[in-house]
């Protein structure tokens, strides 16, 4: 065979082989997001009737407000830089499609009404939530007022799907671990358990429900909290200001903006200087 031809041919397998490959990974990605999954429908059990001022606080601080959904739920652009970018939708717009369980099976498994998984919806920080403060959230967000429908898209990077063939990101009702206590339906007698719970259904998000950090969403381990003193930790969560006045990535200034009580902030440090073996 001639030199040439021979370098013809093998250019032509190499793109056989890479188109090929793209297939595959095209079809284990789209596999991940469309087969259906097994979650339970069950129903909360609150102990009391929803408190509405209660559940507008919590949303705010848990971040269905303030956060992917936008300020008001109105809707909003989510994104993990290289891997995907899309819309978490108008919350009045979708609500009214969920009965309640539907709705609890969505936050706390991060499945959807028809049972395929969600993507990008945080239940695996979700998991944690008490019944009670579920219950408040979800009665508080039913009555926002009807907002106009923000179209949905998605865009999944090649790298994207990459990441849900390897398992370096998961669609969310693979990122919920079900092994996990649920925080916020155990006692929280002391600070340091309040701040486990708040921790949990918060920071874990990027910071990893070990608080170890995530690198996808660049949040450090919360081990830094060794380097903060009480005031200068309620100085960050009020102001999203670190040490030296340092202006932290946009990704963490929600904290500014969340109606923490002062005791709560308290609470989350003691619970994380104990967690990561500080004096307190
Ligand atoms: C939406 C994502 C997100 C959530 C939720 C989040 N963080 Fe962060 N956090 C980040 C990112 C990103 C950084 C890195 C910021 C930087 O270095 O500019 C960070 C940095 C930090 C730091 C280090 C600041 C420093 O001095 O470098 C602390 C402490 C911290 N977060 C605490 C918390 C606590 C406590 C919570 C829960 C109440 C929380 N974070 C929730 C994204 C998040």
């Amino acid at each position: 065979m001639k030199p040439l031809r021979a370098v013809a041919l093998a250019c032509a397998a190499l793109a056989v082989l890479a188109v090929m490959a793209l297939v595959v990974v095209w079809g284990i990605s789209e596999r991940e997001m469309q087969r259906p999954r097994e979650a339970p429908l069950v129903a909360l059990r609150p102990a009391t009737a929803p408190d509405l001022a209660e559940g507008g606080r919590m949303a705010r601080i848990i971040g269905c407000l303030e956060g992917c959904h936008g300020r008001n739920g109105e809707g909003g652009h989510g994104e993990i830089e290289g891997i995907v970018r899309h819309v978490a939708p108008t919350l009045s717009q979708v609500l009214p499609d969920y009965t309640d369980d539907e709705l609890v099976r969505l936050v706390r498994y991060g499945v959807k009404r028809d049972g395929k998984s969600a993507l990008g919806m945080i239940s695996y920080t979700f998991w944690a939530l008490g019944d009670q403060d579920l219950a408040n959230v979800m009665a508080f967000l039913r009555r926002l007022p009807p907002a106009p429908a923000m179209e949905r898209t998605l865009e999944l990077s090649w790298r994207g799907r990459w990441s849900l063939v390897t398992g370096e990101w998961k669609v969310s009702s693979e990122q919920v671990e079900q092994d996990r206590p649920q925080w916020g339906n155990l006692p929280q007698p002391t600070p340091v358990e309040r701040g486990r719970y708040l921790a949990s259904v918060t920071c874990s998000e990027c910071h990893g429900l070990d608080f170890h950090g995530n690198a996808l969403e660049k949040a450090p381990t919360l081990a830094v909290i060794g380097a903060y003193s009480e005031e200068q930790f309620r100085h960050l969560i009020r102001t999203a200001e670190g040490l030296g006045g340092r202006t932290l990535d946009p990704n963490m200034r929600w904290v500014a903006d969340a109606p923490f009580a002062d005791a709560e902030i308290v609470a989350i440090y003691r619970f994380l200087r104990q967690y990561h073996g500080f004096a307190p």
